[in-house]
């Protein structure tokens, strides 16, 4: 199989190539190199690698895409910008490489014949995760308020009787809840997808990812993950500086699980109808909270303990943990890298980018 590989130069679409490499796929990186993935530093080179090769362009350059796509069999779509962002102010450029790209990428798919794609879903689109009121069954707690996170009180509320409530796993039918621009742009990716497959006959898998990390993880910057943030401050000899009380809960899936996970949906897609779209959670199936996660690392790294600072950031959700069962019930993916023997790799493993 041939694969485009948008994104391909990037943390998770880097670990993607090799996987389909080494199962003797042929890739083919398309990727900008986006400054705020890569800064100054050089990024991730498949020189070495065998049946790789690089187109460094844009997925919103039509005539690239369409040069790039000529003798592909399926497309890998992981470019994406990634995290909250600074502020507002990045909302037209999230909103230009997620979606405008994506629907530059599927229309020249659809120009050129391409059916079969597997794209990076995430699980931010489900905003808060799911909840149990004692008294009301499960509940869907809107955002929280500023006022309530100022004084403390970070657990979401029964929106009914105010009640405390319990966090559950979240499945794929889980309805959307997008609360920040990334979250849009992700939902919105799905849905320009499935548009293309029904239009096409196209088949397409969004694997909705957890909190992904591993080597290769780019490091702090605002659109960094939490994990890479934690290691950086490791690695500087500070304590990793942990927002809220540290109870968020999170679903921590490790990079190699996720590649994996993508080869198995791009071999899979041959099998599927025609003019479909589905949506899979892609977890390690073990929730963490934060603050275990802090402290796994430091203690693998031999560094300062964390500090729990009480901070938060308004777009962040409480907790949301996947159900990751439907991945492993019909493509038969099981994640290999449990989260102590992972995160000891990661307090030590190479991050992408910066001085540190
Ligand atoms: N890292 C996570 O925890 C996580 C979680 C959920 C979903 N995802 C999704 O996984 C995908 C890969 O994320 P990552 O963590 O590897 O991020 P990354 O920033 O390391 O990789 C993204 C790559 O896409 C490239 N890119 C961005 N916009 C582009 C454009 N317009 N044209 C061409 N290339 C472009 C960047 O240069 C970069 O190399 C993204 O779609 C992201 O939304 C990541
Ligand atoms: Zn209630």
């Amino acid at each position: 199989m041939r694969v485009l590989v948008t994104g391909g130069a990037g943390f998770i679409g880097s670990h993607i190539v090799r996987a389909l490499a080494s199962g003797g796929h042929e890739a083919v990186i398309f990727d900008a190199l986006l400054p705020t993935a890569h800064g100054g530093a050089k990024p991730w080179s498949a020189d070495g690698v065998p049946g790789v090769r690089t187109v460094i362009a844009d997925v919103r350059d039509r005539e690239a895409v369409a040069a790039a796509l000529s003798g592909v069999d399926a497309v890998c779509h992981q470019a994406a910008m990634v995290g909250l962002g600074k502020d507002f102010a990045d909302a037209p450029e999230y909103v230009g490489c997620n979606d405008l790209g994506t629907a530059v990428l599927l229309a020249g798919m659809a120009d050129a014949g391409v059916r079969d794609l597997v794209m990076a879903g995430s699980m931010v689109v489900y905003g808060e995760g799911r909840y149990d009121c004692p008294r009301h069954g499960r509940v869907r707690p809107g955002p929280r308020a500023v006022s309530d996170l100022d004084a403390g009180r970070f657990e979401p509320r029964c929106p009914d009787c105010g009640a405390e409530l319990a966090p559950g796993l979240v499945t794929e039918e889980a309805a959307a809840d997008p609360r920040n621009v990334y979250a849009a742009t992700k939902l919105a990716q799905e849905h320009l997808a499935a548009s293309w497959a029904r239009a096409t006959g196209g088949r397409a898998v969004s694997l909705r990812y957890h909190n992904v990390y591993g080597p290769g993880m780019p490091r702090d910057t605002p659109y960094a993950g939490v994990a890479s943030l934690f290691r950086s401050a490791l690695a500087r000899g500070e304590a990793p500086r942990v927002f809220e009380d540290g109870g968020q809960r999170r679903d921590f899936v490790h990079v190699r699980d996720v590649a994996a996970a993508n080869a198995v949906a791009l071999t899979a897609l041959r099998e599927r109808r025609p003019g479909t779209f589905d949506a899979y959670n892609t977890g390690s199936g073990q929730p963490h909270t934060i603050g275990e996660m802090a402290r796994a690392l430091a203690s693998a790294h031999g560094g300062p303990a964390p500090v729990v600072t009480g901070e938060y950031r308004l777009g962040d959700v409480r907790h949301v943990t996947a159900d990751s069962r439907r991945l492993r019930d019909e493509l038969g993916w099981k994640p290999e890298t449990e989260f102590v023997a992972g995160m000891r790799e990661f307090a030590t493993a190479a991050l992408r980018g910066g001085a540190s």
